[in-house]
């Protein structure tokens, strides 16, 4: 089978079209693109233009429509697939969401896209896409030449740590020739009698194989091309294709510096290249089994690089985890405080300790304070040190995917 024969066959993700307002999730989402992107600065004095390669039923696309239609962020999207099926979906999603007259549908393969000034794009979402190309080369220098600059790709691509146990079952079931459409039952059948010691069993992030729908478990284990990636060989694709990572997300995850605990070996880390440094802490952390990150076009300089002496930027709270920030440091001056955070399903903690100054910085971002309102309102404090209190607090809290900045008018 085919892999336009696979997706007609199991549209993903398999969803209800009601599932639209599901909220849009990094790489996807407006505030993430536009700080790992554009480094807050997208204007909205025109229409951010969007190109979805490999759309699906359209969940993360109507999500991330849904989103800039909220926050009056003008734009025009172009969903493509190969699957007729899937943008039938997709087109039915985006019309249940009200966004139609935004989105264009088109049935082609991503090989297809050509360099043309009608079709540019500042915004390319590419998710769960990668992993069942043909030609990754290919594909990724694609839509390298379709995007504008400035402008930024976001990637979903399996972990190939993370996926351990995926792989040789895969393949046992192909010798069984356990390929066809119907073979679901069977070969969940089979899976359910693998032995204690196979490693699908023993990956807890997979262990929901006999929970998942029909069309989530032929995605996963009769997918006729399906391979997953290390961050370097990531790093070694968007390179070739004129490309640039500015970041892997949640960050936090990414940074080997938060597991190693000696200063010696931080400081061996440290001395590797940003690339490098993604790359150890996918190898230390083992359990990446879905690789979020945002790209831009090789020799923008780092147009994603944050300027913190401008007045002008406020943050853009996210989750669970950004809500209760402030409250959770109230009173804790210099104790450490444990903040969950969401991946993937999974909640995770990272251990904060904040001075009394960051703490008044928090709150202040999480009241939607600009930095020149913060600078303003704390201008009894040494001047430095309030400047790095904002950029630590800022750093501390985009590495778990909480904080977003952006250059915006004040909130009316
Ligand atoms: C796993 S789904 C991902 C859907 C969506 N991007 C998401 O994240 O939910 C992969 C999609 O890529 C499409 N696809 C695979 N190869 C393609 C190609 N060369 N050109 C266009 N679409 C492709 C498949 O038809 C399928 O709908």
């Amino acid at each position: 089978m085919d892999i336009r024969a696979f997706y007609e066959a199991f549209p993903y993700p398999p969803r209800d079209i009601e599932a639209a307002a599901a909220a849009p999730a990094p790489p996807s989402d407006f505030a993430a693109i536009n700080h790992h992107v554009f480094a807050g600065r997208w204007s909205r004095e025109r229409a951010l233009r969007v190109l979805s390669a490999g759309c699906g039923t359209g969940l993360a696309s109507t999500a991330l429509a849904s989103q800039l239609a909220a926050n009056g962020v003008p734009f025009t999207m172009l969903c493509i697939d190969v699957s007729e099926g899937s943008l039938d979906i997709a087109r039915g999603r985006a019309e249940a969401a009200g966004l139609a007259e935004w989105i264009d549908f088109r049935r082609a393969p991503i090989e297809s896209l050509e360099q043309d000034a009608e079709e540019s794009f500042d915004y390319i979402d590419f998710t769960g896409v990668l992993n069942h190309v043909e030609d990754h080369p290919r594909v990724l220098s694609a839509l390298g030449r379709v995007l504008a600059r400035p402008g930024g790709i976001g990637v979903m691509a399996y972990g190939a740590l993370g996926r351990t146990g995926i792989y040789p079952v895969q393949d046992a079931l192909r010798q069984l020739g356990l390929t066809a459409m119907d073979s679901v039952p069977e070969a969940r059948r089979l899976l359910a009698r693998l032995p204690e010691t196979n490693w699908l069993r023993r990956n807890p992030l997979l262990a929901d194989f006999t929970t998942i729908s029909d069309a989530e478990f032929a995605d996963r284990f009769l997918n006729p091309r399906d391979r997953a990636f290390t961050v370097r060989e990531l790093c070694g694709l968007c390179g070739d294709a004129g490309l640039s990572p500015t970041a892997f997300l949640p960050p936090i995850l990414y940074d080997a510096k938060a597991i190693l605990g000696e200063a010696g070996l931080r400081d061996r880390a440290e001395a590797l290249s940003r690339e490098e440094q993604w790359h150890l802490a996918e190898q230390l952390q083992g359990s990446l089994h879905k690789h979020n990150f945002l790209a831009v076009k090789l020799g923008d300089g780092d147009p994603a690089k944050i300027d913190f002496g401008d007045p002008n930027y406020r943050a853009v709270i996210r989750g669970a985890a950004g809500r209760a920030l402030a409250a959770g440091f109230a009173d804790k001056a210099d104790a450490r405080v444990s903040i969950a955070f969401e991946h993937d399903g999974q909640t995770k903690t990272m251990a904060l300790r904040l001075s009394g100054l960051e703490i008044e910085v928090l709150e202040k971002l999480c009241e939607s304070a600009s930095f020149g309102e913060i600078r303003e309102a704390l201008a009894g404090e040494d001047r430095a040190a309030l400047d790095a209190a904002i950029e630590r607090v800022c750093g501390a809290l985009n590495a778990i995917g909480a904080l977003y900045l952006e250059v915006a008018p004040p909130p009316r």
